[in-house]
């Protein structure tokens, strides 16, 4: 949470700074705030509170010149999201400026010594101790700037990726990371810099990166080779360079009028790029590299643990249910912001399993290195290439879901899920637990999937229809069993999300042990309900909530004639094998969340409070 961008080199700093910063609103959109130093000497810092757009409007007629400059969209975490709290934050000078992504942890004691030095503070956030620390070791040693904030940052605990300008130092910009993401981007030889915290707001201007490490700090100086080193000790660092791989037109709405609707769009793409290369109907066989590599620990797996956080927890849970019904390996599934704090038992034969689509989350990252601490194997499942899990983890592999930039998950999720089921398929292979026939079956039918998504977005207007009676609801009920009954969870994940509306997601039969007590003419009670097992059973819930006149939508198989019946409204999907429902189910709880919402106002992209990937705990 929290982007950064920065620029320094030959060209305007602003627009590049500000038009990133829309690229990076995703991440935050508390506050933004840019720090430009002009060809005078002046550093004109300008900041407001909410969105970027704000900041644009206000600034319109201001002093924006400048080749170098820093810039910042917030999540707020400590300070209210007000136009003081917002980044960049300078020293009582006013010569050095800071934007942050991240938590200092030790900011009390910090901020209190620095206040008996006789520091002035303005704001209430974390951040603005690293600037009055960075002038304090100044005022002491006298030394460079850079020499100075590597000093100070030996002092900071805490998550940081920073960026720090001075007057006195026009030709440099000093960046440093630990635990926060950030990527430096290569202009013109050596004259030429950009900063960000991904790779969307350098696409148009660069593709050739260096993912900056946890301990490092870069001098991006005009004139000279990016300098690495190691926070800790001054000591040089090699650079790698990488290629960025986003197309321009993934980051764009391509004619849509949100990215949400665009990426709920654009599944059956997703799920073709996330399945292309690794089904082999010929050879029944399915190959997905990372569990390809580590075959024998995964043949010899006494237990997965999966650790995730928010849709992608409900992704796990999905595969709980595959990975035990076909490779019959125990799974647990956990909440990565649990398992890091409560002393698992993490025994030999233990894998632990990450799934993240940012692949930054911080809980999910502090529970692998718990797992790794404790000795498991770690696989990652993330969306984002060259992501901190992607890292960090011994194998993974990507969803290939490409950029998602819609805050509620919809991509993201089913290419996990068609990830997660070709895992389950190809362990049940390795362990001996399908048969080459059932598996052929599973192929066979996964190639048809993409298909069958685009035949439910046919009936995207059908649906926009049913959500125009909702849009007053201040209250739903999702039910589902087995493999549905995640995909209940996330359905009512996405409708508070985006809506806020109150929603919770239950086991269908499970709803008689509380949730029933809810029921009455104003709950609208969203059944899924595919022709699968147990559908006899989940009729039964149906009659149960329509005994006590709840207003109940059902997702059915096409061709339903008994819960169509008694629904007040019936999407239809088709028909599929039972474990790959879910990849169908969710398309409509993902139109129904995204039109009630859209209807009753509310910023589907941006959701209040929200932010896409979430670097603090
Ligand atoms: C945030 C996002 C969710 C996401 C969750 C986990 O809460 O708003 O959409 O599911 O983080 O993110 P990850 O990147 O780890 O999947």
């Amino acid at each position: 949470m929290c982007g950064i961008v920065a620029y320094i080199g030959n060209k305007d700093a602003y627009p590049i700074i500000i038009n990133g910063l829309k690229r990076l609103e995703y991440r935050g959109y508390d506050s933004a705030g840019v720090a430009l130093l002009d060809d005078d000497g002046d550093l004109n810092i300008y900041k407001r509170q909410g969105k970027v757009s704000n900041l644009e409007d206000f600034i319109q007629h201001s002093n924006k010149s400048g080749h170098v400059g820093i810039g910042h969209t917030r999540w707020a975490t400590h300070g209210e999201a007000n136009h003081v709290n917002a980044h960049p934050h300078f020293c009582t000078a006013g010569d050095i400026a800071v934007i942050h992504n991240g938590i200092i942890e030790n900011y009390n004691t910090l901020k209190s010594e620095l206040l008996n030095r006789g520091y002035h503070f303005n704001s209430e956030t974390d951040t603005e101790v690293l600037v009055h620390l960075f002038d304090d070791v100044r005022t002491k040693t006298g030394l460079p700037l850079e020499e100075c904030v590597r000093i100070a940052l030996n002092e900071v605990i805490g998550a940081y990726a920073i960026v720090v300008l001075s007057k006195n130092d026009p030709n440099k910009l000093i960046v440093a990371k630990l635990s926060s993401p950030m990527v430096i981007g290569y202009g013109e030889d050596n004259n030429e810099y950009y900063v960000a915290s991904d790779g969307s707001p350098l696409v148009e201007h660069t593709r050739k990166v260096t993912y900056i490490e946890d301990g490092q700090m870069a001098v991006l100086e005009k004139g000279k080779p990016l300098q690495l080193k190691l926070i800790v000790d001054n000591s040089e660092q090699p650079t790698y360079v990488d290629e960025l791989k986003y197309k321009l037109e993934e980051l764009e709405k391509g004619g849509f009028e949100h990215f949400m609707l665009k990426e709920i769009f654009e599944q059956p793409r997703a799920i073709f790029d996330s399945v292309r290369g690794r089904t082999n109907l010929k050879k029944h066989s399915i190959s997905l590299g990372g569990v390809e590599e580590y075959k024998n620990a995964f043949k010899e797996a006494k237990r997965l643990i999966f650790v995730a956080c928010g849709t992608s927890w409900h992704s796990a849970l999905i595969a709980e249910y595959l990975i035990e019904e076909l490779a019959r390996i125990p799974v647990e599934v956990e909440y990565a912001s649990e398992f890091r704090y409560r002393n698992p038992v993490i025994a030999e034969g233990d894998i632990v399993v990450a799934i993240s689509q940012s692949g930054e989350t911080a809980d999910t990252k502090a529970a692998l290195e718990l797992a790794k601490a404790k000795g498991a194997l770690t696989y990652g499942i993330c969306n984002v290439v060259g992501s901190a899990i992607s890292r960090m983890t011994d194998a993974g592999s990507y969803t290939h879901a490409g950029p998602e930039i819609g805050v509620a998950s919809t991509k993201a999720f089913t290419t996990q899920v068609a990830i997660l089921t070709l895992m389950a398929m190809q362990l049940a292979d390795i362990r001996g637990t399908i048969s080459k026939s059932k598996l052929n079956e599973l192929i066979s039918e996964f190639d048809v999937i993409p298909s069958k998504i685009e035949k439910i977005l046919l009936q995207n207007d059908d649906i926009k229809e049913i959500a125009k009676d909702f849009t007053e609801s201040s209250n739903f009920l999702y039910l589902g069993r087995g493999f549905n009954f995640p995909v209940a969870l996330e359905g009512a994940l996405k409708l508070k999300e985006i809506s806020y509306i109150h929603a919770e997601g239950y086991p269908a039969a499970e709803m008689k042990h509380g949730p029933i007590a809810l029921i009455d003419e104003n709950m609208p009670v969203l059944v899924i309900a595919p022709n699968v097992a147990h559908y006899e059973k989940v009729v039964s819930n149906v009659e149960e909530v329509k005994t006590r006149k709840g207003n109940l939508i059902a997702i059915v198989t096409e061709g339903d004639k008994e819960i169509s019946k008694i629904s007040n409204y019936t999407i239809e999907v088709p028909e599929t094998i039972e474990i790959l429902t879910p990849l169908l189910t969710v398309i409509p709880l993902q139109l129904l969340s995204y039109h009630i919402a859209v209807m009753r106002g509310c910023n589907v992209d941006q959701p209040r409070n929200l932010a896409k990937s979430v670097t603090v705990e």
